[in-house]
């Protein structure tokens, strides 16, 4: 399976790819998080994004599409991957087309998560993840046994700096758009099903389970 998760921030993606990328044990590839690894590791992919992170705008498109290049020649995305957060621009969806035709491959689908912009305030300020693992939990909706340990791997949790209510917002204005067009865009493609992103995390899988089941 090819999938891309498209949505806004904080629409549940990375929370729901988690667990469908190890039921199909493909890769699940998040450009957010490859960002937030390289910050934490000083690399120089790190010190290029870093600034574009916290203040919640987009890593430019150049940079962004090299490195999805880069991460889906790698051997464990032969058998698939799910791309989340990615593509985020018309440019990048054109540069990814180009990507998965050179490597003869093709997109399977494009799920859309939609919810209203007030349930996306609440679940990215609520929101805690895991520093070593990356796992999103939420203060209220998805609470870890421990509040400051990561069920998962036992990392600390943390508050993203971007998950703050300013910049939450201003990542909505950011990507609100952009978003639109993308939908627009793999409509025309029709390989696009949308998903109500505002159910409880369990009618989300559900949704998704549905969408993604072979026909
Ligand atoms: P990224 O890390 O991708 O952040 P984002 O798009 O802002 O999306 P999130 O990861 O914050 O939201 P999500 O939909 O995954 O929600 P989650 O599952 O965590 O990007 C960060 C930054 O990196 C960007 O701002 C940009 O600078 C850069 N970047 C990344 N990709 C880029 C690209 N392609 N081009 C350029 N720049 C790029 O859930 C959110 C919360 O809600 C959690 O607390 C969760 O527990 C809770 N929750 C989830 N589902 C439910 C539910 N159904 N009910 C109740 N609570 C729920």
């Amino acid at each position: 399976m090819n999938i891309i998760f498209l949505g806004l921030p904080g629409t549940g993606k990375g929370t729901q790819a988690g667990v469908l990328a190890e039921e199909f044990n493909i890769p699940h590839i998040a450009t957010g998080d490859i960002f937030r690894q390289a910050i934490n590791q000083g690399t120089e992919l790190g010190k290029k994004a870093k600034e574009y992170l916290d203040s919640g705008e987009l890593v430019p498109d150049t940079l962004t599409n090299a490195l999805v290049k880069e991460r889906l020649v790698q051997p464990d995305a032969k058998k698939g991957f799910i791309l989340d957060g990615f593509p985020r621009t018309l440019k990048q969806a054109e540069a990814l087309d180009q990507i998965i035709d050179e490597l003869n491959r093709s997109l399977d689908q494009v799920i859309y998560f939609s919810a209203p912009e007030e349930v996306l305030i609440k679940r990215l300020t609520g929101r805690r993840i895991c520093s070593d693992c990356g796992t999103p939990y939420h203060t209220e909706f998805n609470p870890p046994e421990n509040e400051e340990i990561c069920d998962r791997c036992g990392g600390e949790l943390i508050q993203r700096k971007d998950d703050r209510e300013e910049t939450v917002i201003h990542r909505l204005k950011v990507n609100r758009e952009k978003t639109d067009e993308l939908v627009s865009y793999y409509r025309n493609q029709g390989n696009i099903i949308t998903i109500q992103a505002d159910a409880s995390l369990e009618g989300v899988k559900k949704q998704l389970k549905e969408a993604v089941a072979p026909r």
